[in-house]
């Protein structure tokens, strides 16, 4: 018998895995496939104040083991996640979620975070300073450490939640901007969101995407993520949830060994709609095989 068992914030999860918000709608969409109840959590799609069409099409571009999206934070607002999507998703889960929340400003973060911590079923609230594919807010809350201290603030100052706060690989110094967020009284850090791409189409000569630019995910920036985790991990005291390529059980070792609690799983999904399941099921062998009993003992293992 191994232990999959993890904690994070006084939560305990079943097994580090979680879907990335924004992979895996509000659960409800893949229960049909399988019991979603075999997850660790999972962080449902990032929600604004308002509802939001988001970018114009086409939104994805296909990389040699990667994708870019530039979604624009589609998602129906707010008041109708939580009087339609959370209902949903409570039919059919039936552990803490990551409510993952986005703004255009310092005040649509509090509204945001007030809001969601009423509902019960949300263990953990990760806020998202790192979306690259809008153009003011999203990101721009996450590339400086004064900025990203400032939202942490407030949304701390109106919740009783443990906040999580999700960071951008792009930047130069990923270490001072999650030590601000700390500082601030962050409870976690996630990381890390897309990394900024592009793609041109040899046929028109233009860009693939129709806003030009977007978030680079899936394996290819599988090492980024275990850079900067491994980075963090030195950095904070505050636990760490990784993600950025995750697509094995090998590679949740891995980015545990760099530094993290838990581990998001993202493009993954997209590619495989079994993805986390087949995860969650290789995990005690791929822990056998290198000898490993309980996940808690190899948190920052690589540090030592
Ligand atoms: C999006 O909706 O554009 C993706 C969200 C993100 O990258 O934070």
């Amino acid at each position: 018998m191994v232990n999959t068992k993890v904690i994070l914030s006084g939560i305990t999860l079943d097994n580090p895995v979680i879907p990335a918000s924004g992979t895996f709608g509000y659960g409800y969409e893949f229960a049909e496939l399988y019991d979603i109840n075999i997850l660790g959590s999972f962080s449902f799609k990032g929600t604004t104040k308002e509802p939001r069409f988001g970018n114009p099409t086409p939104r994805i571009a296909e990389c040699t083991e990667g994708m870019i999206n530039s979604v624009g934070l589609q998602n129906p607002g707010m008041e109708k996640v939580i009087s339609e999507e959370l209902p949903k998703m409570k039919k059919v889960f039936h552990k803490p979620v990551l409510a993952n929340i986005s703004g255009f400003s310092v005040e649509e973060y509090v509204y945001c975070a007030e809001r969601i911590n009423e509902e019960e079923q949300v263990g953990i609230i990760e806020v998202n300073v790192s979306c690259p594919n809008v153009h003011h807010g999203g990101m721009s809350f996450g590339t400086s450490p004064e900025a990203a201290a400032e939202v942490t603030k407030a949304v701390k100052a109106v919740t009783t939640k443990p906040v999580y706060i999700k960071l951008s690989p792009n930047v130069t110094d990923i270490v001072a901007i999650a030590k601000a967020c700390e500082d601030a009284g962050a409870d976690g850090i996630s990381l890390i969101n897309t990394l900024m791409g592009m793609r041109i189409d040899l046929k028109t000569g233009k860009p693939v995407v129709a806003n030009k630019m977007g978030g680079f995910s899936g394996k290819a920036i599988f090492p980024v993520a275990v850079r900067m985790v491994y980075q963090v991990y030195e950095a904070v005291k505050v636990p760490i949830i990784g993600m950025g390529g995750v697509s094995t059980a090998e590679d949740v070792v891995e980015l545990m060994l760099a530094g993290a609690t838990a581990v998001q799983v993202g493009a993954a999904n997209l590619v495989d709609p079994f993805a986390c399941k087949n995860i969650i099921e290789a995990l005690p062998h791929v822990m056998k095989k290198y000898g490993i009993k309980d996940l808690n003992h190899i948190i920052g293992g690589a540090h030592k």
